[in-house]
């Protein structure tokens, strides 16, 4: 049944106060006419979106399901967002973890099963794991061949380390997860996407430990807080495993595209990402001192510093060498390819962050 408010369509929003959440709300507000009913348990990132007339929040819990599944059946399509995705959680609250990446997670694939809604359901880049390259012998060629690295999302193998590492207690959740919504698909018909984002950044990034959050951020944030608490920057491991890193702009047009091409993205995976933004993570600590200090005009020494991960993450630590997504599905289907390159999304990243954290603004 489609569900028609006076204004046009209807959007379930499962944790639209977080990062991609914020972003896709206040694109959705601007350039659609989405009624969209949000659901988080904070509203810190959407405060300059509350009045907006087609935009109704509910501080509310994914545990509160009777009040979910009265969300869920008002919308026609549901975008189901929730998610613990720090890195530092996945030791730490591994239960915790579980519970909302997959437990929880999966009722909401029920309830849209059952109601028979469009479900666009994000997982992770984290499902795949390792690469295969990485079970090669270092000074293999092979490493360099993409059929090695290059990751597919209908093709690749998801390789994940054994039980007793709980850092892939996230990815075998997600992954368990997208198997779910893919039965759904094919026993009841349920119509659905799965988005596998690739280290999205831009503002409201995760947060500032001490400042608006506690714990251990991701990568970009924790650099972010070394360089404006004169703190070192800190490299796990050497900071030798790769990332491709994606403006948030970028992946939001994506979201979008995949909102509104119904037919071509229905049972679809897609692979959402910058293939051609992948630096080292000492790289990247490189990359960052230097537009921080032009953005500042800071000279001081900024220091960076090795840690083991098992003394960054605790024990259960284990790590992806590398994620580099194939995104020709997304360029065929969605007619779509990332525009912001890595020095352009990490100067906006970084200009918002001092901007909005930095010491004259105390
Ligand atoms: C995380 C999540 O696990 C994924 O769910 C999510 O999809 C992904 O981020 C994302 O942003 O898309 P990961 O890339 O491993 O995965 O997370 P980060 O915390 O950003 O770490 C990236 C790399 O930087 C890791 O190798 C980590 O060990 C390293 N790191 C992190 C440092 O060297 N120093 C730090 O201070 C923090």
């Amino acid at each position: 049944m489609s569900v028609h408010h006076k204004n046009g369509r209807s959007l379930c929003l499962l944790g639209c106060g977080g990062f991609i959440g914020s972003h896709l709300v206040e694109r959705l507000l601007q350039t659609t006419d989405y009624h969209l009913i949000g659901i988080d348990i904070s509203s810190a990132k959407i405060q300059p979106f509350l009045e907006h007339e087609r935009f109704e929040f509910s501080c509310l819990d994914v545990h509160e399901s009777g009040l979910v599944s009265n969300a869920i059946a008002r919308a026609d399509t549901v975008v189901s967002l929730v998610a613990l995705c720090n890195p530092a959680q996945y030791n730490s609250i591994p239960l915790k973890v579980i519970d909302i990446d997959y437990i929880r997670s999966l009722q909401v694939v029920q309830m849209c099963a059952r109601m028979d809604k469009r479900l666009i359901q994000f997982s992770s880049c984290e499902v795949y794991g390792k690469t295969l390259s990485s079970f090669l012998p270092p000074d293999s060629p092979l490493r360099d061949d993409p059929a090695y690295y290059l990751l597919k999302e209908d093709e690749s193998p998801l390789l994940l380390g054994p039980v007793n590492a709980q850092r892939w207690s996230y990815a075998a959740s997600k992954q368990l997860l997208e198997r779910s919504v893919y039965a759904y698909g094919f026993e009841q018909n349920l119509d659905y996407t799965i988005i596998r984002p690739f280290n999205f950044i831009g503002p409201r990034m995760d947060y500032i430990p001490g400042i608006d959050g506690d714990g251990t951020p991701r990568v970009l944030a924790c650099f972010m807080d070394a360089l404006l608490n004169g703190k070192p920057l800190k490299l796990v491991d050497g900071g030798q495993n790769r990332r491709c890193f994606t403006f948030i702009d970028d992946a939001i047009d994506a979201i979008v595209r995949i909102l509104e091409r119904p037919r071509e993205c229905r049972g679809q995976i897609f692979n959402i990402g910058n293939p051609q933004n992948e630096v080292s993570i000492a790289q990247l600590a490189g990359r960052m001192i230097e537009i921080y200090q032009q953005i500042t005009a800071d000279k001081g020494d900024i220091v960076v510093e090795d840690v083991s991960g098992v003394d960054f993450y605790g024990s259960g630590y284990q790590d992806s060498d590398r994620r580099v997504p194939d995104i020709s599905k997304a360029q065929k289907l969605l007619d779509w390819c990332p525009q912001i390159d890595l020095a352009a999304a990490l100067r906006k990243t970084v200009d918002y962050y001092v901007r909005a954290y930095g010491r004259e603004e105390h």
